[in-house]
């Protein structure tokens, strides 16, 4: 009797607890498993960089075999999702959506741990106008996972873009645009609802930011505001963007009566590189961004509007990819480059964060008084060139020095043309540490470098 009494408790504690994963105080980070590059490792060496990190939730953009199998008796949960060219035949056809999800959920579930199905992405501003097919499409993606009794685990949602809401300042304002209410907000809430499921939204406020410098200040968008931001309508205090973002969209589905239904951001990030006009794109600014982001929902405490609704969010994204189109910032959200190194070190557990004092300046941590970045001479010839070419080109270092007749133009070798350059562009990257590697072709050094009368103090 006493084991059965022990399993019926645990039992017990088990279920109550999984039900009541949302109302835990402390907040979750995920990654955005993007995938539009040509250069990056196979699956199955991307999940033990996975695990490496200590990532426990990944969202991917559609329902690759390999990546699922990749991902298999790992644990790690996942996001799976339908792309947008689906949402016809999903909304159109039960059967098409039982055969999606047996090939593309069942034949994985449970060894993969598949927790949600995103149906379709920012699905109101794709140019082929899927709109009408989007809450047809969940409910019967929703009826198909009934159908093979994992309705219950696994929910259905859809990530909307920030620019569905009308309004968004104040928060407490906050409110859908008008022609999207009738249209596909009320019946998805309703959907989200009936459902228990949740309303996912992807966030940038790195895009608020750099729309409007002016008003908008670096240190607000980047978690690190100490007196913050107050909502006039109920006196609420916003010591972060995100949070403002967020609250936006609370508020916005409360006027229109839904007041229970919880928010995952899908997506945020911020780019470590951007075009000149896209102002804050740097390296220090997204390892401030994502590394604050990190200790703000790890460590607990929900927005001012949802106290009670910790921050459970995906960060954009695992790598650069080289592939996506637009703007420079587009193939620089990574967190790592596709060789696997690191863009800037930013916590992603509670453990790691033990160790981070970035809370005030992203970059602080990684910064380590007097370090150089020297080439390395065993890279051969070819890499050095092609690195030092990158280095003074699109990297941006400070080249003038090693030009002919310049200061270190003497030694005229490639070592110490390459070092003077690799170590310009390592000082001017805030000295991060993925800014010392150009793929193996340079390393940190604590020495200052000696090449001729070459002063390596100086160019940057
Ligand atoms: C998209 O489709 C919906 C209904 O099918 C329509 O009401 C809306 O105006 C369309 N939006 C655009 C931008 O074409
Ligand atoms: C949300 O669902 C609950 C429980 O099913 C229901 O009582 C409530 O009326 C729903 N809210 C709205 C706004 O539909
Ligand atoms: C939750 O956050 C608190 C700080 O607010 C931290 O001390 C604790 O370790 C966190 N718990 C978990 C399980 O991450
Ligand atoms: C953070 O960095 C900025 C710019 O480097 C500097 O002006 C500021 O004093 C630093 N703040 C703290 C608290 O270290």
């Amino acid at each position: 009797m006493r084991s059965q009494y022990i399993l019926f408790t645990s039992f017990f504690l088990f279920s109550s607890l999984s039900q009541n994963a949302w109302s835990n105080t402390n907040g979750s980070i995920g990654i955005n498993y993007g995938r539009i590059a040509n250069d990056l490792p196979v699956p199955s060496q991307v999940v033990k960089l996975l695990l490496s990190q200590g990532v426990t939730k990944v969202k991917l953009y559609d329902a690759d075999s390999t990546v699922l199998t990749a991902l298999s008796g790992t644990g790690i949960s996942v996001t799976v999702a339908m792309p947008n060219g689906q949402l016809e035949s999903a909304a159109t056809s039960q059967s098409f959506t039982d055969t999606w999800v047996q090939s593309n959920i069942m034949a994985y579930y449970p060894k993969t741990n598949i927790d949600s199905i995103a149906v379709g992405n920012e699905v109101f501003v794709d140019p082929q106008n899927t709109t009408s097919y989007l809450v047809p499409a969940m409910h019967n993606v929703y009826a198909s996972l009934v159908k093979y009794d994992v309705a219950s685990t696994i929910k259905v949602s859809s990530p909307i873009a920030l620019s569905a809401l009308g309004n968004s300042y104040p928060p407490s304002s906050g409110s859908f645009k008008p022609d999207l209410v009738e249209l596909v907000i009320k019946p998805m809430l309703s959907f989200l609802n009936q459902t228990g499921s949740y309303i996912m939204a992807n966030a940038y406020p790195f895009f608020a930011y750099m729309a409007d410098t002016k008003t908008i200040s670096l240190d607000y968008a980047l978690f690190r505001d100490e007196k913050g931001v107050t909502d006039p309508n109920n006196g609420l205090v916003y010591k972060s963007l995100l949070e403002a973002q967020m609250d936006a969209v609370y508020a916005a589905m409360g006027l229109l009566g839904f007041n229970d239904i919880k928010l995952v951001v899908t997506e945020t990030g911020w780019p470590s590189k951007g075009d000149e006009n896209e102002v804050g794109a740097s390296p220090e600014n997204a390892q401030g961004y994502n590394g604050n982001l990190v200790k703000r929902a790890l460590t607990g405490g929900g927005t001012p509007l949802r106290p009670n609704d910790p921050l459970n969010v995906y960060l954009f994204a695992l790598f650069n990819e080289n592939q996506k189109p637009g703007p420079t910032s587009e193939r620089n959200y990574g967190l790592f480059y596709p060789n696997e190194e690191k863009v800037y070190d930013i916590p992603l557990t509670i453990e790691a964060l033990k160790n981070w004092n970035g809370m005030v300046n992203g970059s602080k941590n990684e910064v380590v008084a007097n370090t150089w970045c020297v080439a390395n001479e065993e890279a051969g010839n070819e890499k050095l060139q092609q690195a030092l070419d990158y280095a003074c080109g699109e990297g941006g270092a400070d080249c003038r020095p090693i030009q002919e007749g310049a200061t270190c133009y003497d030694p005229n070798t490639l070592t110490a043309h390459a070092s003077y350059a690799f170590n310009s562009y390592y000082h001017k990257n805030s000295r991060l540490s993925g800014a010392c590697n150009f793929g193996g072709a340079a390393y940190v050094v604590t020495q200052p470098p000696r090449f001729g009368n070459c002063d390596f103090s100086t160019g940057y």
